[in-house]
């Protein structure tokens, strides 16, 4: 059976908007465990605009299910991840200017550095996985890599204007997923899906991990809302005319 693996950046966001204590991502990351999620995801970017060292370190020490690490190829992610130890790291390039992880890792001529660079994490126990498109030849290079896990991007099929767009990527991301499990990969799959797109792989077998942040994320706050509403308004109630 897949699981469900929750990325809980977007609640870092909210928080780095007001650079204070709340929302904390590890509370959420807790309640997102106690709701079912079979594991927590974070991207410690390096200019930290959303998570920071410290919610790394406090995931580690208190989640009950597995943290997984999303990390660019660099010294400094490297030193991080092998200190915290996380259940698995996952490679994706990462550009200072972009919203988002918006492409898949470039693999392609570097699948020496990829296997030099996943090395000391596979002598330390951690798994390892790469980010990247559904690409024939980015599945093979990442292969050669000596990963045991990519993660198919699913953001092209999530953007897609139309039906017709949309159905040819599901077909070219489960043509990658095939690829990849017959080179002997694990594949999980993320970017981008929410509560609509994500049937499109109700069909598709196999897969390892869905890997969900901002539209969870999103439906939050609106599940939320009333709540949180309700609740200030009910202690001005309270207070004198
Ligand atoms: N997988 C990877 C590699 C990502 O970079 C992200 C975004 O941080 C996700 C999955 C989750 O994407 P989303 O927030 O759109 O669900």
């Amino acid at each position: 059976m897949p699981a469900l693996i929750v990325n809980v950046d977007h609640i870092a966001t909210i928080r780095q908007a007001r650079m204070g204590h709340e929302p904390d991502p590890v509370t959420a990351a807790h309640m997102a465990e106690m709701a079912g999620a079979m594991g927590i995801i974070v991207h410690l970017r390096e200019d930290r605009r959303h998570v920071q060292d410290r919610d790394v370190d406090l995931l580690k020490a208190t989640l009950k299910t597995n943290l997984h690490f999303e990390m660019a190829a660099t010294d400094e992610m490297k030193a991080i991840a092998l200190k915290t130890c996380p259940y698995m790291i996952c490679l994706v390039p990462e550009k200072r200017e972009e919203l988002t992880t918006e492409g898949g890792l470039e693999c392609l001529g570097r699948e020496q550095f990829l296997k030099d660079f996943l090395a000391p994490f596979h002598e330390a126990g951690i798994r390892s996985s790469l980010f990247i498109d559904s690409d024939p030849s980015q599945v093979e290079a990442a292969a050669q890599s000596g990963t045991e896990y990519v993660e198919i991007h699913t953001g092209h099929y999530a953007d897609a204007e139309n039906f017709k767009e949309r159905q040819k990527k599901l077909g070219k991301i489960i043509e990658g997923v095939r690829h990849a499990q017959n080179l002997g990969l694990k594949v999980n799959l993320g970017h981008g899906l929410n509560y609509q797109n994500i049937y499109g792989f109700s069909r598709v077998s196999g897969i390892s991990e869905y890997s969900i942040g901002h539209s969870i994320i999103s439906r939050a706050v609106f599940t939320g809302m009333t709540e949180a509403v309700k609740s200030m308004a009910d202690i001005i109630q309270t207070f004198a005319d």
